[in-house]
């Protein structure tokens, strides 16, 4: 079976609904129910309970742990809820692993937030240097992840995220998701700097499709960037949508915000070299694409 925490947020949603449209079967362990489908596959247990979730995975499972307090920002106000959420959760879950037995972990750990700012290609190989509590937090995970498998023979790997957009993402805070929101309720859309920093964007079908990759082959990989290879600027992102979907964008500049990294330049060619990995859905279709889900979802 395989086992997805954190199965009810973003991410997660997209890929229980890939996972049902290929007819695999899953689970999901989440603090909270989605509205969709998958709320039949789901139980709801803390992944700070060992013993609630003990109950929920056995020997023979694979787990995509998702599970997370997932917001930079957030994260500096209150470090304790990040702290608590990703390093003992995660911790919960890699002595749950252990102690079942389990066959294969799979990590959402992050490109960005780990590297910190970095003006080089942030490859596999680049030290972290993260400086929010939520970078922080996946730096340790990835860690105690690293000593579970060499101790416990445990199958383990990491995939380090690139800022991930598209549909089922409107409780997000994150840059696309407040640039929907201000196109669609006609708000002023808030920028935190100068409009200069720049990101990885890929769209979430892109990455669900490499975590099944992950899920049903047996590779070897340990820590893999999910990544478009081509960094954004805000300001560039503004333009773009600004001509794809032919709306204004009422901006304001605001005092940039501690904990956000400014610049950060993901490489995806290891995925590329390894498997062939290249991102299918280039940035003016993503946001198209996402466009319409909420024109549909959030009206
Ligand atoms: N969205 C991105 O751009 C991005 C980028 C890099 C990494 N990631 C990572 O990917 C994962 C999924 O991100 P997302 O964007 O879908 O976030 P999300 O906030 O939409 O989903 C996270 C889910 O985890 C659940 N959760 C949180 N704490 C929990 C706990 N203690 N026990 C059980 N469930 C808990 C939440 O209820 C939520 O449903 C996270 O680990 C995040 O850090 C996301």
């Amino acid at each position: 079976m395989i086992v997805i925490t954190g199965g009810s947020g973003f991410i997660g949603t997209n890929l229980c609904l890939t996972l049902d449209a290929l007819g695999l079967e899953y689970r999901v362990i989440d603090k909270i129910r989605s509205s969709l489908c998958i709320e039949q596959r789901t139980d709801i247990a803390s992944i700070c309970d060992y013993e609630a979730i003990k109950k929920l995975i056995s020997h023979n499972d694979i787990i995509v742990h998702l599970a997370a307090a997932g917001n930079v920002i957030e994260s500096v106000k209150n470090p304790d809820t990040c702290f608590n959420n990703n390093i003992l959760g995660t911790f919960n879950v890699l002595k749950v692993c252990k102690d079942v037995g389990i066959r294969k972990l799979i990590f959402a750990s992050t490109g960005g937030a780990i590297a910190g700012n970095n003006s080089g290609l942030v490859t596999e190989e680049t030290l972290p240097n993260p400086i929010s509590p939520y970078g922080a937090s996946k730096a340790s995970c990835e860690q105690l992840l690293a000593a579970f498998s060499a101790s416990y023979d445990m199958k383990i790997h990491i995939l380090r995220f690139a800022n991930i957009y598209g549909p089922y993402s409107a409780h997000k805070k994150g840059l696309i998701t407040s640039i929907m929101r201000s196109i669609i309720n006609n708000e002023e859309l808030l920028i935190y700097g100068d409009g200069n920093s720049s990101r990885d964007y890929l769209y979430v079908d892109d990455l669900i499709r490499l975590i099944i990759f992950t899920i049903t082959n047996e590779l070897e990989f340990n820590k893999l960037n999910v990544a478009t290879s081509k960094s954004l600027s805000i300001n560039q992102v503004l333009d773009t949508t600004e001509l794809i979907l032919q709306k204004k964008i009422k901006k304001k500049y605001m005092m940039k915000r501690n904990g956000e990294i400014y610049i950060n330049s993901l490489s995806g060619d290891l995925a590329k070299t390894l498997y062939g990995f290249q991102p299918k859905i280039d940035f003016q279709t993503g946001i198209l694409k996402t466009f319409q889900w909420y024109e549909e979802n959030l009206r």
